[in-house]
């Protein structure tokens, strides 16, 4: 029997509230490049069901300011629209900081107070930098200083910094900003970024000194397989902007004047590592008074035509320290210490002893059995770093311009008594806002969800990454469509992605192909599922945040990646320039026809281009590429379907031949009754049966695991989905938790009892791209998904599958709409079911079974029932 009992929590008198003010998706930002920047805030409210009607939106100077409104007043604009509002004042001057806020109104009409005030700032133009790229190129880390003066009051100061490699600013020897590996990677001969620091507490009047640290970083060190991509040795530029009380300002900007020596980094490499020879340190280098040796002037060279571009995205930065867990030592003198999670970032050291002696870290994600680092898999990348110590006392040393993948840091050379307390690890990556926690009654399933959220932690850095370990650390673009939607539950992704889409946008070709990676330091032409990321991923982020001008600005390049298909393919099978190819990538014995996979992948992307063009109000195009979709299916079936069964089935009878067919809708064409749906149901049901041929195992590769699960509860076989999330031997899931495993492998068996480590030549412990089952854990276990066509979750669907024997799971998800929360608990039959959902959206709710499916408003509910 059904019951169902939406228990509404009895509310304060709580007004409609507007909160957690962004302005271009991030919270104050400072130094962006955005003339009319996106406003975005959340309504709360006491009360259930309640909505937003009108807003109005104050931009001021300062924020005492705000009352007055002197830079721009929206007026009460009658809308519920709380994302994506477009500033529509006057452009701000370079450097200006504009302060803003809004009131809303609810239902009944009543007004809000102001929200608090947020600000963003704008960046400064190129020509204000009134700086030169400086540079010694027969330093391999050099260090630049620059003294200066104050002699008068300041009321502002911003110092802005970038590199063609990576810098680490200080002033008067503080660092500044926390940032970490910047100013990140883009393809430098075209765009590079820069950071805004307000740094207006340093400069008291009186003698101030800005230091520079520069290393190669992307620019000019290893990168993938090759080194020197960009130049042959890292260059910086400066420009502090100082504002007095009276008015007045003036520029610092780094030329010929700047002082540039070396310093105690003898090299630095993001794969190889750094060494650190702390008796060539020069004390106080970069504060005033500062006499020291071997100082030259800097090599300045003007700016070329690179755009220089205000960062982004988050910045890379410290996110937490681990602690060591386990000390061993294998052989005498050699310490490993093991901090219990694969990890991305460095290793902090602290010693004492003579000066000269020289400690070494290596590091790796696993072990050999007699306990020493497995370092093959690395493959050229040495990923050791080297301190030799000053001798003056205790010493600390974590390196600058590296970082490593790794779970177990070796120590040699180590002098006196090693303590676990020598180690600790760092951990470093984009910081990209949290959004989702998931949990469940299984533990093994929250493992699993640890290691995917801490293979999203340890390679987005900078850009989404393949792996962090190895000579690789690509921007991987298959790899990053295949995850993205588990990543936008996990995080905010959309400045991540807004920045990395630059860089797919900008390395696309002229002739309409994206990459294989982006930045683009491989071939031309993008592989079937590669390059589409360039179409996939603008989509995933729209629909997850409702960026719709992220949307516009990709939409060009989404719609010459498509065309170009279409033009070499006139049959609208995509046969030819398929690149690399790479087909069902790492798939267990279970090819699928490369062709099979491609069409299906150009006819998603048509869809997406078409699905964009109407949510951008292009009609024509919508038409034209709806048409479009529909023949790339015609000829899909027509070519792809095997007729000489007793049911249809696909070419390669694969499992991923079944999950694209069903995931991309190919079935539903003008020749199939009730849009395919019983074709859909027929591959559902084959795709069930080959699970269980395989003894309930999965074998699709990069390609088809992402959409794999989605594709069996969409045709009614989620107990399917259970029994390979819960799949504790090879291939599955949970097979490397049985191994230990604290990130997603690259390979279902990365390594096997019977057979050791796979592959050396591949065989990263830290991928995230398995891990892409993270989407169906937030939107079928836990039942938070999304729906499409009101993106940003102003609408969505709640609806869990119950399932197996997992007893509740919970999830919360932060959407930029608010805050929304599923929990559900199961005793035999009976379920309690709670949920929240944001004032000024709608959830459709469907329980188990689809027995009941109604839409309900903001607030708390509660559900009561049984199930069959
Ligand atoms: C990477 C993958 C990538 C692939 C292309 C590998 O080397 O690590 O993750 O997608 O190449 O097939």
């Amino acid at each position: 029997m059904l019951s169902l009992i939406p228990l509404l929590l009895i509310a304060p008198d709580g007004a409609l509230t507007p909160d957690r003010l962004t302005c271009e998706y991030r919270v104050n930002p400072v130094g962006i490049n955005v003339s009319k920047p996106r406003l975005g805030w959340i309504v709360t409210s006491g009360k259930d069901d309640e909505r937003q009607t009108a807003y109005q939106i104050r931009v001021a100077t300062s924020e005492a300011g705000l009352a007055k409104a002197d830079v721009w007043d929206s007026g009460v604009v009658k809308s519920d629209a709380t994302v994506g509002v477009e500033y529509g004042g006057p452009s701000p001057t370079n450097g200006q900081r504009l302060y803003w806020n809004v009131t809303v109104w609810d239902a009944a009409g009543k007004q809000s107070a102001p929200s608090r005030a947020a600000y963003w700032e704008e960046g400064i133009d190129k020509g204000a930098w009134r700086s030169q790229w400086i540079s010694k190129q027969s330093i391999a880390a050099p260090l630049f200083r620059k003294d200066f003066s104050v002699h008068r009051r300041v009321v502002r100061a911003r110092l802005y910094a970038t590199a063609k490699g990576l810098y680490r600013a200080t002033i008067d020897g503080q660092p500044i900003g926390s940032g970490e590996l910047t100013p990140g990677w883009t393809d430098f001969r075209k765009r590079i970024q820069y950071q805004t620091y307000d740094v207006t507490s340093f400069l008291k009047r009186g003698d101030h000194t800005i230091g520079l640290k520069v290393a190669p970083g992307w620019y000019s060190g290893h990168v993938a397989f090759a080194n020197e991509i960009y130049g042959t040795y890292p260059l910086a530029m400066a420009s502090l902007r100082v504002t007095y009380a009276d008015g007045t300002t003036e520029t610092i900007g780094t030329d010929a004047s700047w002082q540039a020596a070396s310093g105690a980094i003898q090299s630095s490499d993001l794969l190889m590592g750094e060494e650190f020879d702390a008796r060539k340190e020069q004390r106080g280098w970069d504060r005033p008074g500062f006499k020291g040796q071997g100082w030259r002037m800097a090599d300045a060279t003007p700016d070329g035509d690179e755009l220089l571009v205000g960062e982004q995205g988050p910045m890379v930065e410290k996110l937490m320290e681990l602690k060591v867990q386990k000390v061993t030592e294998p052989k005498p003198g050699t310490y490993v210490c093991d901090l219990g999670q694969n990890m991305v970032g460095w290793a902090r050291l602290r010693v004492s002893g003579e000066a000269g002696t020289k400690v070494q870290l290596r590091f790796a994600e696993v072990l050999n059995k007699d306990g020493s680092l497995y370092t093959t898999n690395l493959r050229k990348a040495k990923a050791t770093d080297t301190y030799v110590l000053s001798g003056e006392g205790n010493e600390t040393f974590e390196p600058s311009f590296t970082f490593h993948g790794f779970r177990y840091v070796e120590v040699t050379g180590y002098p006196g008594k090693f303590a676990p307390s020598a180690i600790t690890g760092e951990v470093v990556g984009s910081n990209v806002p949290r959004t989702g926690t998931f949990a469940c009654s299984d533990s093994m399933v929250n493992q699993l969800q640890h290691n995917i959220e801490w293979g999203m932690r340890g390679n987005y850095v900078d850009i989404p990454t393949d792996c962090p370990q190895r000579d690789e650390r690509l921007g991987w673009m298959g790899d990053a469509e295949t995850f993205a939607p588990t990543a936008a539950f996990i995080g905010n992704i959309d400045g991540f992605m807004t920045k990395w889409l630059r860089d797919v946008d900008e390395a696309q070709t002229a002739d309409g192909s994206f990459t294989d990676v982006s930045p683009n330091v491989l071939g031309p032409d993008g592989a079937p599922a590669w390059g589409d990321a360039g179409v996939i991923v603008p989509w995933d982020v729209f629909v997850a945040y409702g960026d719709t001008q992220l949307l516009a600005q990709n939409y060009p390049a989404m719609k010459m990646w498509v065309d170009r298909i279409d033009r070499y393919n006139p049959n609208h099978l995509w046969q030819q320039h398929r690149g690399n190819d790479y087909g069902d990538w790492l798939n267990v014995h279970d090819e699928t026809p490369k062709e099979l996979i491609a069409t299906a992948f150009y006819a998603n992307s048509v869809r997406l281009v078409a699905e964009s063009a109407k949510a951008l109000g292009l009609t024509d195009d919508a038409k034209r590429y709806d048409a479009l979709n529909s023949a790339i299916k015609d000829a899909y079936i027509h070519k792809f379907v095997v007729n000489t069964g007793s049911k249809p089935t696909m070419r390669g009878d694969s499992q991923t031949s079944y999950i694209l067919t069903i995931a991309f809708d190919m079935s539903n064409v003008k020749n199939e009754p009730n849009g395919g749906r019983e074709l859909t149901q027929v591959f559902g049901d084959r795709l069930a049966e080959l699970i269980a041929k395989r003894n309930d195992h999965l074998s699709a590769g990069f390609v088809g695991v992402g959409r794999l699960m989605g594709a069996l509860t969409a045709t009614g076989h989620a107990d399917v989905a259970y029994k390979l999330l819960l799949q504790k031997t090879y291939p599955g899931w949970l097979y490397p938790i049985t191994q230990g495993a604290t990130t997603i492998w690259e390979r279902w068996d990365g390594y096997r009892d019977d057979k050791g480590f796979q592959d050396p030549g591949m065989n990263s412990f830290n991928h995230y791209a398995m891990g892409a089952v993270g989407d169906w854990m937030y939107s079928s276990l836990a039942g938070i998904a999304l729906d499409p066509s009101q993106p940003g979750y102003k609408h969505f669907v709640l609806a869990p599958q119950l399932g197996g024997p997992i007893t509740w799971a919970s999830a919360k998800l932060s959407t930029v709409h608010g805050d929304i929360e599923s929990s559900w608990h199961k005793t035999g039959k009976h379920v309690t079911w709670d949920v929240v959902v944001p004032a000024n959206t709608k959830a459709t709710i469907i329980l188990p079974d689809q027995r009941y499916d109604a839409h309900i408003a903001g607030g708390h509910h509660h559900f009561v029932f049984d199930i069959r």
